[in-house]
Parts: structure tokens; sequence; C-alpha cells
């Protein structure tokens, strides 16, 4: 027997099995409960995230010859068929692609039929941003007047791309990305009722890659638990979704903050190995930047998705401090772009700069050392920052009338009455300082 995707098996069937759309579901649910159905409807937001699912329970709602409390009964014809796709009063098209939509005399015969079976005939158009001008001139006309028993439901991830006049005669229904926490509980009820063994944080991984799409969490798990034989551990799933081993990380930043290059260098080397360094960097800095939140005390950690406890682990090492946090983001990115201009150098540059997070963050006061600005010249034209400074605020500020002064500029509201780290004063420079003492 071929195998059903999982995402098609637990397509949810009801108001009540949508996940993370609690107020479309609630709303939905009670129209058809209280009877105040609308037949004309738009459901908008990011991909895979029960747009065309709800669509379908709605519709199923509509026809159900046995309501459970507003809720599809799943069991009479209507609900059978139109589970089954079986139903020809579903008509469930591709806007993008369907010539019935395309073909805007096509779309306006087709609406004028009465169903044939069902209560409802029910149009769900699929990617209804990509339909022509010809055709929302059409479904405007239609959708003046929608015919009786007719319901039309688009759904579309590009919600700006539909005339102002198709939606002022809908109702409109926004759908959210879901939730880490809410599609790992998704992932665990399908894993449990599969048999599938797994450990908690390879299903964080899996819901964290997905940004908020469930269809694609459901599809990686189903993917994964071939090559996992339904062992869903931590490093295999991290190495399946071709995610950093978790200790490459670790190891960089604490070697980092040791200040031990031997080891260090031993982690940059695994970096190199990788078949992408820079998705390892941006994920380095990802975790600072969470570290250095953490360190001011902005960010709860029980927020973090994944590398919490080392995030933990790193703001209460002796080493770490907000400047140092500063310090580290901005050799990450500044080792990021060099890497992106592609050269035979790529991968000594990023060695070399990566190493810079050895040293210590340069604290520039505002008197007494002198600071050099340039314009980082790998930015293509002049940073944005730049061209709004405020002419009377200039960089003299940080430093003593005799030193040099690169650019005589700098942003405006900048306490200059405070010592300011280097890698501070560059970024809000939007280019790099060079400290002479
Ligand atoms: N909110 C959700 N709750 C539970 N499962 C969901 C949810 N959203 C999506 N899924 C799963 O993903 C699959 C695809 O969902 P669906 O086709 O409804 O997404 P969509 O929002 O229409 O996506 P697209 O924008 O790509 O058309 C479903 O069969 C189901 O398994
Ligand atoms: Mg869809
Ligand atoms: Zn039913």
């Amino acid at each position: 027997m071929s195998h059903q995707p999982l995402a098609l098996k637990y397509r949810p069937k009801k108001f009540s099995d949508l996940v993370g759309q609690e107020a479309v579901a609630a709303t939905m649910h009670l129209m058809i409960k209280n009877g105040k159905t609308s037949r004309n409807i738009i459901c908008y937001g990011p991909p895979g995230c029960g747009k065309t699912t709800s669509a379908r329970i709605y519709v199923k709602a509509l026809n159900c010859l046995d309501l459970q409390d507003g809720e599809p009964c799943g069991k009479c014809t209507a609900c059978i068929e139109i589970d089954n796709d079986a139903s020809i009063d579903v008509i469930e098209v591709d806007a993008a692609s369907n010539a019935m939509v395309s073909d805007a005399r096509a779309l306006r015969e087709a609406a004028m039929y009465k169903s044939t079976n069902l209560r409802y005939r029910a149009f769900i158009l699929d990617e209804a941003h990509a339909m022509s001008k010809a055709s929302f001139d059409t479904l405007l006309k239609i959708l003046e007047e929608t015919p009786p028993n007719i319901v039309f439901i688009l759904c579309t991830t590009l919600i700006t791309a539909i005339p102002d006049t198709i939606i002022s005669r809908c109702m409109a229904f926004p759908f959210r990305r879901v939730s880490v926490d809410q599609t790992i509980e998704r992932l665990k009820f399908i894993c449990d009722n599969e048999g599938f063994s797994y450990e908690l944080p390879a299903l964080r991984e899996i819901a964290v890659s997905t940004n908020g799409s469930m269809r694609d969490a459901i599809s990686r798990l189903d993917q994964l638990s071939i090559l996992l034989s339904e062992n869903f551990t931590v490093e295999g799933t991290r190495q399946g979704l071709g995610v950093p081993s978790f200790t490459i990380i670790k190891n960089v930043l604490k070697n980092s903050l040791d200040k031990d290059p031997t080891n260090f260098w031993r982690s940059l080397e695994d970096i190199e190995s990788f078949p992408d360094p820079l998705e390892i960097v941006a994920r380095i800095e990802k975790t600072v930047h969470y570290a250095k939140l953490v360190g001011m005390s902005i960010l709860d950690p029980s927020k973090i998705e994944i590398e919490r406890s080392f995030v933990e682990e790193i703001v209460k090492h002796p080493n770490f401090s907000i400047d140092w946090a500063n310090n580290a983001i901005s050799k990450l990115i500044i080792a990021q772009n060099n890497f992106r201009q592609r050269s035979p150098l790529t991968l000594l540059r990023l060695k070399s700069d990566l190493s810079n997070l050895l040293r210590d963050p340069v604290l520039v006061k505002t008197t007494g050392e002198k600071a050099i600005y340039t314009e980082n010249k790998t930015s293509q034209g002049r940073n944005p920052l730049i061209s709004s400074v405020n002419s009377e605020n200039t960089l003299s500020n940080f430093v003593t009338a005799n030193e040099t002064v690169v650019s005589d500029a700098s942003p405006k509201g900048v306490d200059t009455s405070v010592p300011m780290s280097v890698e501070n004063l560059a970024s809000l420079f939007g280019g790099s300082v060079i400290v002479k003492r």
C-alpha cells in the first residue's frame, strides 16, 4: 500500500481540530452555529497554516446533514463526500493555473449552475491573488450578488494583491503563522499516534525550521521519519534538517569566551567542514543576540526557541558582557558579509574574521582617545544612517581636539557623555571605527 502523506492524514476535519487559528475557528464555528453564515469569504495569511483546510471545514459545516453543535458530523453523506474529495459541488481550484478561473466567462458560467447533491455549491479558489484582471472583474460582478446556494471562498497568501473592491464584498479571515509551541504539540500528537519515538527538542528543531507553516512541519516529520527510522533524536533530526550540530555553535562561543586559541581554531575547522558555513555563522550570531537580550534582562530565557540552556550558560560566563556581545555581533556580521563575496580566500578570510571573536571589545571614551571613522567600503553606496546625521553633533564629540577625524559627522541623539564601544559607535555610523591610542 502506498504511503499516505501525514499532512493529508492529519488534515483537520472540524473547527476544533485547527491549531493556532483560534479567532478564525471560533468565528466560523459561531457563524454556522447561529446560522449567520456568509457566502463570500476570503482566507488570507502565510502558507501552510490552514486556509484551504478551514475553507473545506466551513463548506462541510454548511452542507452537513447532522451538525453537532455547529461542527460537521463527519458521518453524513455530505461530510463523507467532501472529506473524500468526491463531491462535484465542491470545486477547489488553483486560481493561478485553472482555465475555469483564468477564463472569466467560464467562471461566470460555472457559478450559474445549481448544486447537485449538496445544499451549497462551493468554489474554493486557492492562490486567488494570481487571478487575471478580467477574472477579478467577473468575480466582482458575481460577488455583488452571489447566486443563492453558491459559496465563494478565496484563499491567498498575498492579500495585498486582491483588489479592495473584492475584499470589501467578502468576510475576511486573517490566518496566523502557527507558533513553535503549538506546532510542537501537533507534531507530538502525530508522533504518539504513529508510534514514532522522539526527543522533544528534536520536534522543536522541526517546528523552528518551518517558520509557522504547519504543512511544512508535518511534511518534514514525514520525510525524516524515513531517514531516522521513526526515531527522532536531536542530533539525527538536526542532521536531517541540515541544521548545524549544536556542538559546533557551542564550541565556537565557549572557546572564544574562554580565550582559548587552540580549541577555538579547532572549532573553526568544524565550521569549515560544514556544507554551508554561513548557516553556522548566522546561527552563532542568533545565539549571541539572544545572550545579549537575556543579559540585558529584556528577554525572558523561556522565550528562546532552542538554544535556551546554552544561552543561559553564555550569559553566566565570567567573561560575558553586553560589550562582548555587541563586539561579537559586529564581528560576525562582518564575517558573513565578507563570506558572501566569494573568492579563493573565502574560507581563510572567514576564519580570520571569526578569530576577532577572541579579542576584547575596545571602549572609546569621549575624550583622551582617538577615533577615526571610516566608511564601510564593502557596502554599496552610503549607509542611510550617515545621510541622516545632524551636522552640529559631530564625531569630534568622541575624540580630543588634536586627533584626526576622517568623517566629521555623527548620528543624532548620541549620548556623548558615556563611554561607548567601538562596535556601537561603528554601528551607529553604519561603518567601522578605528581607534588609535
Ligand atoms: N492550523 C492548522 N492546524 C492543523 N493542521 C494544519 C493547520 N494548518 C495546516 N495544517 C496541516 O497542513 C496541511 C495543509 O494545510 P492547508 O492546505 O490548509 O494550508 P494553506 O494555508 O491553505 O496553505 P497554502 O497557502 O500553501 O495554500 C493540512 O492538511 C494539515 O495537515
Ligand atoms: Mg491553500
Ligand atoms: Zn455531516
